[in-house]
């Protein structure tokens, strides 16, 4: 297996790295995305003000035609960049009738920055909010479809894979057939983004896919997007200016909108990670390398990792599997998640010849302690 290390050498080829197990926090990035964050600076000592015109138009554009591609989308125009998804969140609800009070559908396991707000929007009594529980998993997608055709919300919001278990959702269809027209409906896509090979053709004029660029796509924090099927959410009441950056110089008496995903803009922004995100995007075209590469070469990874893990009696927990026993990230995610009741399991598994650098991500939830591998090892195999 080849190995990719050389291309991290300030994050993995550095003497003493830490060999980084934490497959959802922060991916080590590239060393081209350098280069990139270095032109972004150059680009706006030389061009100032004029960046936005000049360069950072281009990049977007660019970018937006990268997350296309690797979405399939027929049109990179319905995409629109963010700082992060919490920003995407709050502008979608903005989008939800004001005269009654909206209701939200999700499940209990999405991640801090949607639960959070939704929690404390439901507790000052701005929203209802009604969450599906994810277990047992082999029912959850029935259980979802039928809570949707039920309560009818304003706006249902689900993980395409869930960051707490690695189990997906995947019966888009049998959602769409049971809601109104009008629900906005939105998938979160943090860890199905470059996790796995995603194709959203069959849904992109019906459904809203959140993700960002921090986890697999491995260009930090910062660029956060959203694909917006044509005709959701027209004039988001939490609406920053940019949303209006192609008719500045006309009189402002409407307030208008594009009708592309830019209607969902915010306002100034650091666009340093978009040139990061580009950067990489690039890389992996030169590399060769795609969701369905990687996913392959994940696996792999896996069964390296978990044969080591028998080989050394290493007793780091049970491994979640798919409720008909077969390996979940098989159809799910990129990583492997073992149940452990103590970390003190995974204390010893930090000091052994598996993770010389000892740093594992240990996440304390509601299933007891999640270890989940499996990220850098990815691109150093066989060294
Ligand atoms: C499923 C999921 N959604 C969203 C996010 C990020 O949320 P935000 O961009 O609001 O920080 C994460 C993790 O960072 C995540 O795991």
């Amino acid at each position: 297996m080849k190995s990719y290390k050389s291309h991290f050498s300030q994050s993995l080829l550095r003497t003493g790295a830490a060999l980084h197990f934490a497959a959802h926090s922060h991916h080590p990035w590239p060393d081209v995305s350098f280069v990139a964050q270095q032109q972004a600076w150059q680009d706006a000592a030389i061009h100032l003000d004029r960046k936005w015109d000049n360069v950072v138009a281009a990049q977007e554009r660019l970018a937006r035609g990268h997350v296309a591609r690797h979405l399939n989308l027929r049109s990179s125009d319905t995409v629109v960049f963010a700082q992060n998804t919490h920003e995407l969140y709050l502008r979608l609800l903005s989008c939800l009738p004001a005269t009654t009070k909206p209701r939200v559908l999700s499940s209990d396991s999405e991640f801090h920055s949607f639960s959070r707000q939704s929690r404390r929007l439901a507790e000052a009594g701005s929203i209802q909010l009604d969450l599906v529980p994810t277990n047992p998993i082999a029912s959850f997608a029935d259980r979802l479809v039928k809570s949707a055709q039920r309560l009818q919300p304003n706006l249902l919001y689900v993980s395409h894979v869930f960051f707490d278990s690695g189990w997906s959702f995947d019966s888009f269809a049998s959602l769409i057939d049971e809601i109104d027209d009008h629900v906005l409906v939105v998938i979160d896509g943090y860890h199905s983004f470059l996790a796995r090979p995603v194709d959203w053709a069959p849904w992109q004029d019906r459904c809203f896919y959140l993700a960002g660029g921090y986890k697999y796509a491995m260009a930090g924090e910062g660029c956060c997007f959203m694909h917006c099927p044509p005709n959701y959410g027209a004039r988001p009441i939490n609406t920053g200016w940019y949303a209006s950056f192609g008719s500045l110089a006309q009189p402002q008496e409407q307030i208008t909108y594009p009708a592309d995903g830019q209607r969902f803009r915010g306002s100034t922004y650091d666009p340093t990670s978009i040139y990061r995100f580009n950067a990489v995007m690039q890389w992996m075209l030169d590399q060769g390398l795609d969701a369905a590469t990687l996913y392959r070469r994940s696996m792999e990874v896996q069964d390296l990792f978990l044969a080591a893990v028998e080989t050394k009696d290493l007793c780091i927990g049970t491994l979640l599997s798919n409720p008909d026993g077969s390996r979940f990230s098989a159809d799910g995610d990129r990583w492997l998640s073992f149940v452990s009741g103590t970390s003190s399991r995974l204390g010893a598994l930090a000091g052994s010849m598996l993770l010389p650098g000892g740093w594992i991500q240990v996440c304390y939830g509601r299933r007891g302690v999640l270890f989940h591998a499996l990220s850098a090892e990815l691109w150093c195999a066989t060294d």
